[in-house]
Protein backbone atom coordinates (compact mmCIF):
# COMPACT_ATOMS: atom_id res chain seq x y z
CA UNK A 1 0.00 0.00 0.00
CA UNK A 2 1.58 3.11 -1.17
CA UNK A 3 2.26 6.27 1.65
CA UNK A 4 -0.77 7.92 -0.73
CA UNK A 5 -3.04 6.20 1.33
CA UNK A 6 -1.80 8.05 4.72
CA UNK A 7 -4.17 9.48 3.99
CA UNK A 8 -6.92 10.73 1.71
CA UNK A 9 -7.71 13.52 4.16
CA UNK A 10 -9.22 15.79 1.34
CA UNK A 11 -11.49 13.15 -0.86
CA UNK A 12 -14.76 13.25 0.16
CA UNK A 13 -16.04 10.07 1.95
CA UNK A 14 -19.39 10.29 -0.04
CA UNK A 15 -19.09 8.53 -3.17
CA UNK A 16 -22.43 9.30 -4.99
CA UNK A 17 -24.59 6.19 -6.10
CA UNK A 18 -21.14 3.85 -4.80
CA UNK A 19 -24.29 0.92 -3.80
CA UNK A 20 -25.43 1.33 -7.70
CA UNK A 21 -22.10 0.49 -9.19
CA UNK A 22 -21.20 -2.88 -10.37
CA UNK A 23 -18.32 -4.47 -8.16
CA UNK A 24 -15.50 -4.05 -10.33
CA UNK A 25 -16.03 -0.42 -10.67
CA UNK A 26 -16.37 0.16 -6.78
CA UNK A 27 -13.26 -1.90 -6.45
CA UNK A 28 -11.67 0.76 -8.66
CA UNK A 29 -12.20 3.83 -6.76
CA UNK A 30 -11.49 1.49 -3.37
CA UNK A 31 -8.30 0.41 -5.04
CA UNK A 32 -7.09 4.23 -6.34
CA UNK A 33 -7.93 5.31 -2.77
CA UNK A 34 -5.52 2.70 -1.68
CA UNK A 35 -3.14 3.29 -4.34
CA UNK A 36 -3.00 0.08 -5.34
CA UNK A 37 -3.60 -2.14 -8.41
CA UNK A 38 -7.39 -3.29 -8.87
CA UNK A 39 -6.35 -5.82 -10.11
CA UNK A 40 -4.30 -6.71 -6.77
CA UNK A 41 -7.11 -5.52 -4.68
CA UNK A 42 -9.25 -8.14 -6.55
CA UNK A 43 -7.21 -10.91 -5.91
CA UNK A 44 -6.91 -10.01 -2.80
CA UNK A 45 -10.26 -9.74 -1.95
CA UNK A 46 -10.90 -12.95 -4.09
CA UNK A 47 -9.21 -14.90 -1.65
CA UNK A 48 -10.55 -13.20 1.62
CA UNK A 49 -7.08 -12.59 2.07
CA UNK A 50 -6.33 -15.30 3.85
CA UNK A 51 -4.96 -18.93 2.29
CA UNK A 52 -5.83 -21.98 4.49
CA UNK A 53 -1.79 -22.41 5.44
CA UNK A 54 -2.28 -19.11 6.97
CA UNK A 55 -5.26 -20.23 8.56
CA UNK A 56 -4.08 -23.02 10.31
CA UNK A 57 -1.68 -20.75 12.18
CA UNK A 58 -4.33 -18.62 13.29
CA UNK A 59 -6.54 -21.09 14.60
CA UNK A 60 -6.52 -24.54 15.56
CA UNK A 61 -7.99 -28.04 14.07
CA UNK A 62 -8.25 -25.82 11.06
CA UNK A 63 -9.90 -27.36 7.71
CA UNK A 64 -9.79 -24.21 5.15
CA UNK A 65 -11.80 -20.73 5.68
CA UNK A 66 -14.88 -19.53 6.12
CA UNK A 67 -15.67 -16.21 3.89
CA UNK A 68 -18.06 -13.10 4.38
CA UNK A 69 -18.59 -10.39 2.85
CA UNK A 70 -16.13 -7.29 2.29
CA UNK A 71 -17.69 -4.12 2.13
CA UNK A 72 -17.62 -0.35 2.40
CA UNK A 73 -19.23 2.19 3.84
CA UNK A 74 -19.73 5.44 2.29
CA UNK A 75 -20.64 9.27 3.88
CA UNK A 76 -18.74 9.20 6.98
CA UNK A 77 -17.12 11.99 8.13
CA UNK A 78 -15.67 11.87 12.11
CA UNK A 79 -14.30 15.13 13.76
CA UNK A 80 -14.24 16.63 10.56
CA UNK A 81 -12.37 14.31 8.47
CA UNK A 82 -14.28 12.17 5.65
CA UNK A 83 -13.30 8.23 5.60
CA UNK A 84 -13.95 4.97 3.88
CA UNK A 85 -15.19 2.59 6.66
CA UNK A 86 -14.19 -1.08 5.74
CA UNK A 87 -16.95 -3.79 7.19
CA UNK A 88 -16.98 -7.43 7.04
CA UNK A 89 -20.95 -8.60 7.78
CA UNK A 90 -23.53 -11.18 6.38
CA UNK A 91 -26.32 -9.39 7.55
CA UNK A 92 -28.38 -7.56 4.58
CA UNK A 93 -29.03 -4.03 5.44
CA UNK A 94 -26.27 -3.14 7.94
CA UNK A 95 -23.62 -1.74 5.32
CA UNK A 96 -26.78 0.08 3.52
CA UNK A 97 -27.80 1.42 7.37
CA UNK A 98 -24.60 2.78 8.63
CA UNK A 99 -24.05 4.65 4.95
CA UNK A 100 -27.19 6.08 4.83
CA UNK A 101 -26.85 6.89 8.83
CA UNK A 102 -23.52 8.68 7.95
CA UNK A 103 -25.28 10.30 5.19
CA UNK A 104 -27.90 12.12 7.39
CA UNK A 105 -25.20 12.93 10.03
CA UNK A 106 -22.94 14.80 7.68
CA UNK A 107 -25.32 17.11 6.68
CA UNK A 108 -24.79 18.47 9.85
CA UNK A 109 -21.31 18.43 11.11
CA UNK A 110 -20.71 14.74 11.22
CA UNK A 111 -19.65 12.59 13.74
CA UNK A 112 -17.73 14.18 16.86
CA UNK A 113 -15.79 11.08 18.47
CA UNK A 114 -13.36 11.64 21.93
CA UNK A 115 -12.07 8.89 23.65
CA UNK A 116 -10.60 8.11 27.46
CA UNK A 117 -7.31 7.18 27.88
CA UNK A 118 -6.81 3.30 26.61
CA UNK A 119 -6.74 1.93 30.43
CA UNK A 120 -7.51 -1.58 30.76
CA UNK A 121 -7.61 -3.53 33.98
CA UNK A 122 -6.24 -6.30 34.96
CA UNK A 123 -8.10 -8.51 37.81
CA UNK A 124 -7.12 -10.29 40.71
CA UNK A 125 -9.39 -12.45 43.01
CA UNK A 126 -8.13 -13.67 45.71
CA UNK A 127 -9.86 -15.91 48.77
CA UNK A 128 -8.39 -14.31 51.66
CA UNK A 129 -8.46 -14.97 55.54
CA UNK A 130 -9.32 -11.14 56.57
CA UNK A 131 -10.18 -8.70 54.13
CA UNK A 132 -9.84 -5.47 55.93
CA UNK A 133 -6.50 -6.70 57.00
CA UNK A 134 -5.59 -7.69 53.13
CA UNK A 135 -6.85 -4.43 51.43
CA UNK A 136 -4.20 -2.74 54.14
CA UNK A 137 -1.45 -4.55 52.76
CA UNK A 138 -1.77 -4.15 49.00
CA UNK A 139 -1.93 -0.35 49.76
CA UNK A 140 0.93 -0.65 51.79
CA UNK A 141 2.68 -2.49 49.04
CA UNK A 142 1.39 -0.55 46.55
CA UNK A 143 4.79 0.87 44.58
CA UNK A 144 6.00 -3.21 44.87
CA UNK A 145 3.34 -4.88 43.32
CA UNK A 146 3.39 -1.55 40.54
CA UNK A 147 7.02 -2.20 40.00
CA UNK A 148 6.16 -5.72 39.19
CA UNK A 149 3.42 -5.34 37.01
CA UNK A 150 5.78 -3.22 35.01
CA UNK A 151 8.02 -5.68 34.64
CA UNK A 152 5.62 -8.13 33.15
CA UNK A 153 4.99 -5.47 30.02
CA UNK A 154 7.99 -4.03 29.10
CA UNK A 155 7.54 -3.13 25.55
CA UNK A 156 4.25 -1.08 26.82
CA UNK A 157 5.82 0.95 29.63
CA UNK A 158 8.95 1.50 26.81
CA UNK A 159 6.22 3.26 24.85
CA UNK A 160 4.83 5.53 27.75
CA UNK A 161 1.89 3.16 29.08
CA UNK A 162 1.82 0.34 30.85
CA UNK A 163 0.72 -0.48 34.97
CA UNK A 164 -0.87 2.70 35.95
CA UNK A 165 -2.40 2.51 39.80
CA UNK A 166 -4.04 -0.31 41.48
CA UNK A 167 -7.66 -0.44 43.24
CA UNK A 168 -9.42 -3.01 45.61
CA UNK A 169 -12.93 -4.45 46.47
CA UNK A 170 -13.89 -6.44 48.66
CA UNK A 171 -17.03 -8.94 47.69
CA UNK A 172 -18.10 -11.83 49.98
CA UNK A 173 -21.01 -14.70 50.33
CA UNK A 174 -22.08 -16.29 53.35
CA UNK A 175 -18.89 -18.83 53.11
CA UNK A 176 -16.17 -16.45 51.74
CA UNK A 177 -14.63 -13.32 51.38
CA UNK A 178 -13.15 -12.43 48.17
CA UNK A 179 -10.32 -9.07 47.65
CA UNK A 180 -10.38 -8.18 43.87
CA UNK A 181 -7.80 -6.17 42.64
CA UNK A 182 -7.67 -4.53 39.87
CA UNK A 183 -4.70 -2.92 37.88
CA UNK A 184 -5.20 -0.56 35.69
CA UNK A 185 -2.82 -0.84 33.05
CA UNK A 186 -2.35 1.80 30.03
CA UNK A 187 -2.12 -0.24 26.58
CA UNK A 188 -1.54 2.73 24.33
CA UNK A 189 -2.35 1.47 20.57
CA UNK A 190 -2.62 -2.71 21.72
CA UNK A 191 -5.95 -4.24 22.48
CA UNK A 192 -4.52 -5.23 25.66
CA UNK A 193 -5.04 -8.30 26.50
CA UNK A 194 -2.35 -10.32 26.61
CA UNK A 195 -0.28 -7.20 27.75
CA UNK A 196 -2.80 -6.90 31.18
CA UNK A 197 -3.18 -10.56 31.25
CA UNK A 198 0.61 -10.93 31.51
CA UNK A 199 0.41 -8.28 34.51
CA UNK A 200 -2.40 -10.01 36.56
CA UNK A 201 -0.27 -13.45 36.48
CA UNK A 202 2.71 -11.39 37.42
CA UNK A 203 1.41 -9.77 40.29
CA UNK A 204 -0.78 -12.42 41.29
CA UNK A 205 2.63 -14.18 43.91
CA UNK A 206 2.79 -10.99 45.44
CA UNK A 207 -0.51 -10.48 45.93
CA UNK A 208 -0.62 -14.02 47.77
CA UNK A 209 2.76 -13.19 49.92
CA UNK A 210 1.21 -9.58 50.40
CA UNK A 211 -2.32 -10.98 51.53
CA UNK A 212 -1.84 -14.78 53.06
CA UNK A 213 -4.57 -15.44 50.17
CA UNK A 214 -5.15 -18.04 47.21
CA UNK A 215 -5.12 -15.96 43.82
CA UNK A 216 -8.24 -17.86 41.97
CA UNK A 217 -8.57 -15.87 38.82
CA UNK A 218 -6.16 -13.55 37.07
CA UNK A 219 -7.28 -12.06 33.49
CA UNK A 220 -8.52 -8.67 32.79
CA UNK A 221 -11.80 -7.80 32.64
CA UNK A 222 -14.17 -7.18 29.71
CA UNK A 223 -16.12 -4.45 31.45
CA UNK A 224 -13.25 -2.14 29.96
CA UNK A 225 -15.43 1.04 31.71
CA UNK A 226 -12.03 3.27 31.39
CA UNK A 227 -11.76 2.88 28.10
CA UNK A 228 -14.59 4.02 26.41
CA UNK A 229 -15.88 6.42 23.31
CA UNK A 230 -18.36 8.73 23.22
CA UNK A 231 -19.38 9.87 19.58
CA UNK A 232 -22.08 12.61 19.43
CA UNK A 233 -23.95 13.69 16.05
CA UNK A 234 -26.82 16.51 15.42
CA UNK A 235 -28.83 16.01 12.13
CA UNK A 236 -31.01 18.72 11.03
CA UNK A 237 -34.38 17.82 10.58
CA UNK A 238 -34.22 18.55 7.14
CA UNK A 239 -31.84 15.27 6.37
CA UNK A 240 -34.80 13.19 8.10
CA UNK A 241 -37.79 13.56 5.98
CA UNK A 242 -39.51 10.95 4.76
CA UNK A 243 -41.86 10.20 1.87
CA UNK A 244 -44.90 11.80 3.85
CA UNK A 245 -43.20 12.29 6.77
CA UNK A 246 -41.52 15.59 7.88
CA UNK A 247 -38.28 15.78 9.38
CA UNK A 248 -39.36 17.59 12.60
CA UNK A 249 -41.46 14.51 12.76
CA UNK A 250 -39.69 11.71 11.62
CA UNK A 251 -37.01 13.63 14.82
CA UNK A 252 -39.46 13.59 17.21
CA UNK A 253 -40.43 9.83 16.75
CA UNK A 254 -37.00 8.78 16.82
CA UNK A 255 -36.20 9.91 20.03
CA UNK A 256 -39.70 9.04 21.61
CA UNK A 257 -38.16 5.61 20.25
CA UNK A 258 -35.38 6.33 21.80
CA UNK A 259 -37.09 7.24 25.07
CA UNK A 260 -38.52 3.72 25.14
CA UNK A 261 -35.00 2.21 24.72
CA UNK A 262 -34.75 3.43 28.64
CA UNK A 263 -37.72 2.51 29.53
CA UNK A 264 -37.94 -1.04 28.25
CA UNK A 265 -34.79 -3.21 28.66
CA UNK A 266 -36.65 -5.85 26.10
CA UNK A 267 -36.41 -2.85 23.29
CA UNK A 268 -33.01 -1.81 24.69
CA UNK A 269 -31.46 -5.34 24.16
CA UNK A 270 -32.33 -5.02 20.47
CA UNK A 271 -31.51 -1.39 20.06
CA UNK A 272 -28.06 -1.72 21.08
CA UNK A 273 -28.07 -5.27 18.86
CA UNK A 274 -28.50 -2.92 15.97
CA UNK A 275 -25.87 -0.87 16.99
CA UNK A 276 -23.68 -3.94 17.49
CA UNK A 277 -24.21 -4.77 13.94
CA UNK A 278 -22.06 -1.81 12.73
CA UNK A 279 -19.63 -2.39 15.63
CA UNK A 280 -18.68 -6.00 15.18
CA UNK A 281 -18.52 -5.47 11.44
CA UNK A 282 -15.93 -2.75 11.58
CA UNK A 283 -13.96 -4.84 14.50
CA UNK A 284 -14.26 -8.08 11.91
CA UNK A 285 -12.62 -5.62 9.03
CA UNK A 286 -9.89 -4.74 11.41
CA UNK A 287 -9.29 -7.70 12.83
CA UNK A 288 -10.12 -6.81 16.32
CA UNK A 289 -11.63 -8.78 19.12
CA UNK A 290 -15.37 -8.07 18.10
CA UNK A 291 -16.44 -11.10 21.25
CA UNK A 292 -14.60 -8.41 23.83
CA UNK A 293 -16.03 -5.58 22.75
CA UNK A 294 -19.57 -7.04 22.83
CA UNK A 295 -19.20 -8.15 26.21
CA UNK A 296 -18.54 -5.00 27.66
CA UNK A 297 -21.03 -3.48 25.51
CA UNK A 298 -23.74 -5.17 26.81
CA UNK A 299 -22.18 -5.05 30.75
CA UNK A 300 -21.83 -1.29 29.99
CA UNK A 301 -25.62 -1.28 29.07
CA UNK A 302 -25.93 -2.39 32.42
CA UNK A 303 -23.71 -0.43 34.39
CA UNK A 304 -26.61 1.62 36.30
CA UNK A 305 -28.40 -1.67 37.40
CA UNK A 306 -31.06 -1.77 34.34
CA UNK A 307 -30.16 -2.62 30.86
CA UNK A 308 -30.25 0.81 28.99
CA UNK A 309 -29.56 1.94 25.14
CA UNK A 310 -26.25 2.90 24.24
CA UNK A 311 -26.79 5.73 21.94
CA UNK A 312 -30.03 7.90 22.90
CA UNK A 313 -31.50 9.86 20.50
CA UNK A 314 -33.66 13.73 21.44
CA UNK A 315 -34.99 16.71 19.75
CA UNK A 316 -32.56 19.98 20.54
CA UNK A 317 -33.87 22.95 18.43
CA UNK A 318 -34.55 22.01 15.02
CA UNK A 319 -32.28 19.44 15.51
CA UNK A 320 -31.87 15.63 15.97
CA UNK A 321 -29.15 15.15 18.39
CA UNK A 322 -27.96 11.50 19.30
CA UNK A 323 -25.05 10.10 21.65
CA UNK A 324 -23.09 6.98 22.09
CA UNK A 325 -20.94 6.07 25.28
CA UNK A 326 -19.48 2.66 25.10
CA UNK A 327 -16.07 0.57 25.93
CA UNK A 328 -13.87 0.19 23.25
CA UNK A 329 -11.21 -2.27 23.63
CA UNK A 330 -9.62 -2.58 20.16
CA UNK A 331 -6.13 -2.10 18.60
CA UNK A 332 -3.91 -1.67 15.64
CA UNK A 333 -1.45 -3.91 16.96
CA UNK A 334 -1.76 -7.68 18.44
CA UNK A 335 -4.37 -9.99 17.58
CA UNK A 336 -5.07 -10.53 14.07
CA UNK A 337 -4.95 -6.90 13.45
CA UNK A 338 -1.80 -7.48 11.36
CA UNK A 339 -1.65 -10.75 11.01
CA UNK A 340 -4.85 -11.19 8.59
CA UNK A 341 -4.13 -8.83 5.23
CA UNK A 342 -7.77 -8.04 4.96
CA UNK A 343 -7.05 -6.50 8.68
CA UNK A 344 -4.38 -4.19 7.39
CA UNK A 345 -5.64 -3.74 3.97
CA UNK A 346 -8.82 -2.03 6.03
CA UNK A 347 -6.89 -0.40 8.80
CA UNK A 348 -5.11 0.99 6.00
CA UNK A 349 -8.10 2.33 3.77
CA UNK A 350 -9.57 3.92 7.14
CA UNK A 351 -6.12 5.85 7.26
CA UNK A 352 -5.91 4.50 11.43
CA UNK A 353 -2.59 4.92 13.09
CA UNK A 354 -3.74 4.32 16.42
CA UNK A 355 -6.32 2.38 18.32
CA UNK A 356 -8.91 5.10 18.63
CA UNK A 357 -8.93 6.17 15.11
CA UNK A 358 -10.40 2.53 14.78
CA UNK A 359 -12.40 2.70 18.15
CA UNK A 360 -14.09 6.09 16.84
CA UNK A 361 -15.32 4.31 13.80
CA UNK A 362 -16.45 1.36 15.11
CA UNK A 363 -18.62 3.43 17.36
CA UNK A 364 -19.69 5.88 14.69
CA UNK A 365 -20.79 2.98 12.85
CA UNK A 366 -22.99 1.55 15.24
CA UNK A 367 -24.19 5.07 16.28
CA UNK A 368 -25.43 5.44 12.17
CA UNK A 369 -27.10 2.26 12.37
CA UNK A 370 -29.01 2.88 14.88
CA UNK A 371 -30.02 5.74 13.57
CA UNK A 372 -30.87 4.46 10.00
CA UNK A 373 -32.99 1.23 11.75
CA UNK A 374 -35.18 4.05 14.31
CA UNK A 375 -35.67 5.97 11.38
CA UNK A 376 -37.15 3.10 9.09
CA UNK A 377 -38.46 1.70 12.51
CA UNK A 378 -40.99 5.06 13.24
CA UNK A 379 -41.55 5.61 9.70
CA UNK A 380 -42.34 2.93 6.56
CA UNK A 381 -40.81 -0.01 9.25
CA UNK A 382 -38.12 -2.33 8.92
CA UNK A 383 -39.31 -4.66 6.51
CA UNK A 384 -39.60 -2.95 3.59
CA UNK A 385 -35.87 -1.81 3.16
CA UNK A 386 -35.14 -5.23 4.56
CA UNK A 387 -36.97 -7.88 2.60
CA UNK A 388 -36.07 -5.96 -0.79
CA UNK A 389 -31.82 -6.55 0.40
CA UNK A 390 -33.30 -10.31 1.64
CA UNK A 391 -34.83 -10.91 -1.76
CA UNK A 392 -31.52 -10.60 -3.48
CA UNK A 393 -29.58 -13.74 -1.36
CA UNK A 394 -32.53 -16.28 -2.63
CA UNK A 395 -30.24 -16.63 -5.87
CA UNK A 396 -28.21 -18.35 -3.37
CA UNK A 397 -30.23 -20.39 -1.56
CA UNK A 398 -30.81 -24.01 -2.02
C1 LIG B 1 -31.62 -5.83 12.93
O1 LIG B 1 -30.44 -6.58 12.75
C2 LIG B 1 -31.35 -4.60 13.77
C3 LIG B 1 -32.61 -3.85 14.21
O2 LIG B 1 -33.51 -4.76 14.84
C4 LIG B 1 -32.19 -2.77 15.16
C5 LIG B 1 -33.34 -2.07 15.87
O3 LIG B 1 -34.42 -2.63 15.96
O4 LIG B 1 -33.08 -0.95 16.35
C6 LIG B 1 -33.34 -3.29 13.01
Amino acid sequence: MSDQTRHDEELSSEISGFYKLDRPTRLKIIAERLGINPVTLEEILNSGGLSASEADILSENVLGIFALPFSVATNFRINGRDILVPMVTEEPSVVAAASHGAKMTRQGAGIIARCTKPIMIGQVHLLVPDSEDAQKNIEKAKTEILEVAKKACPTVVSLGGGPQDIETRVLKDEKDAFLVVHIFVDVQDAMGANIVNSVAEAVAPLLEKTTGGKALVRILTNLADKRLVRATASVPFSALSSDRVSGEEVANLIAKASRMAELDPYRACTHNKGIMNGVDAVLVATGNDFRAVEAGAHAYACMSGRYLPLCKWKVTGDQLSGEIEMPMAVGVVGGATRSHPLARLSIALLGAKTAFDIAQSAVAVGMCCNLSALKALVTEGIQKGHMNLHKRRKVLEV
